[in-house]
């Protein structure tokens, strides 16, 4: 018999309490919280005091911890905890994936000379044990390429705009209200939250280890009653989907809206649910489907990972290990739906083979080829007036 486990927690905001829940609810698991670090003094608690701690060096240097769980927003923090924790041979867990996709590479590096486990199943896909399937079940040659919606909160707001009618800033304050959102919303619906989980995926797809601002992300927060309104009359639905595959002995990868008929398993995919399909070789589709967000399925991964922590696993990065890194590239191609506001944004995204060219006193549209080199240059989340869509 293992014996108990004793986790030193740190952040006690939805995923945390989450935790604490879920821990406390489920008998299997031989693990316990016992002590929780939190920043704000005053914030009332929905537990005794004496769980509480605002000094990290009270879990860092708690010889009698096993476990550290880093619950907490700022990224900065987080890698500091982390790489600290990690150095003091403590087995790790985090759902931070911004702080995750910024620094794997040397979160890598620290495992391997450390010993020490890092597992971070919830910080891609709530949920979705995602990561786990992809260490151990697909040998590296068997998987082409991996699409998903990876954000709770865009894909609830797009549901709720494009089915309820909602305007898109209830739509976002609902998504806030219940926890599914970033402290920084811009973080989701600019679409760099999705960015980060897909670098995260990167790694443990094809061993690709990637920093973040070499991959293109642009959000949906431009989405205007015309883009709508071009799907619809289209039969077609806008999700947010992160993609990723083999392209000539290169990877590539990016984040963008894009447009699904109802063949697509994406087309069904609501609210804060998100989504995973692996194309393999052998076996063809297959679709991870469950809740992206919100406390309770978000904590439910991190348990997963303390669960698997009791039994000693850890990631072996064995794609990253089998392959060395394979290149990452921008240079290729993607068919796009561009709402425009002038010919000289067009020259400027350089766009090619234009197939359907729209105008009226209320929007302008072309279906042209766009390269991703030059849709990452051009800073799309810094305007107001461009929506782009991926038109397959
Ligand atoms: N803000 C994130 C989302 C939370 O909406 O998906 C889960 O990572």
């Amino acid at each position: 018999m293992n014996k108990k486990l004793r986790v030193g927690l740190f952040g006690f905001g939805v995923v945390g309490q989450g935790l604490y829940d879920v821990l406390h609810k489920t008998k299997g698991i031989n693990a316990e919280v016992v002590k929780i670090c939190v920043k704000h003094r005053d914030k009332p608690r929905p537990i005794d005091v004496e769980y509480f701690t605002f000094e990290k060096n009270d879990i860092l240097n708690n010889d009698s911890l096993d476990i550290v769980v880093e619950l907490i927003d700022n990224a900065d923090e987080a890698f500091e905890i982390v790489s600290t924790a990690l150095r003091k041979g403590k087995a790790v867990v985090s759902a931070n994936k911004k702080m995750i996709a910024e620094h794997l590479q040397e979160l890598y590096i620290i495992q391997q000379e450390t010993g020490s486990p890092l597992l971070y199943e919830a910080s891609v896909c709530g949920s979705i044990p995602i990561i786990r399937n992809l260490e151990e079940y697909y040998d590296n040659d068997l998987l082409n390429s991996l699409d998903g919606i990876c954000n709770g909160t865009t894909n609830y707001i797009l549901t709720k705009t494009s089915e309820e009618n909602k305007t898109y800033s209830d739509a976002l304050k609902e998504a806030q209200q219940k926890g599914f959102a970033e402290s920084n919303p811009r973080l989701d619906v600019q679409a760099f939250d999705p960015k980060y989980k897909l670098n995260i995926l990167l790694c443990h797809t094809f061993g690709v280890f990637v920093k973040p601002e070499s991959i293109f992300n642009f959000g949906i927060q431009n989405l205007s009653a015309a883009d709508s309104t071009f799907a619809r009359e289209k039969g077609l639905k806008i999700k947010l989907i992160a993609h990723t595959s083999k392209l000539n002995d290169k990877v590539i990868g990016y984040v963008i809206p894009t447009l699904v008929n109802n063949d697509n398993m994406f087309y069904a995919v609501r609210n804060e649910f998100n989504a995973v399909q692996l194309g393999a070789a052998f076996s063809d589709k297959q679709f991870f489907y469950g809740k992206g967000a919100g406390g309770h399925p978000t904590a439910s991964a991190v348990l997963s990972d303390i669960s698997a922590l009791v039994y000693r696993y850890r990631y072996e990065y064995k794609k990253v290990e089998q392959n060395g890194t394979l290149p990452f590239s921008n240079d290729h191609k993607l068919n796009v739906y561009i709402r425009y506001p002038n010919e000289a944004f067009l020259k400027e995204l350089e766009v090619t083979d234009i197939q359907q060219r729209f105008s009226s006193h209320e929007t302008q549209y072309v279906i042209g080829r766009v390269s991703v080199d030059t849709l990452l240059r051009s800073n799309l989340n810094d305007r107001d007036d461009v929506f782009v869509a991926k038109w397959n």
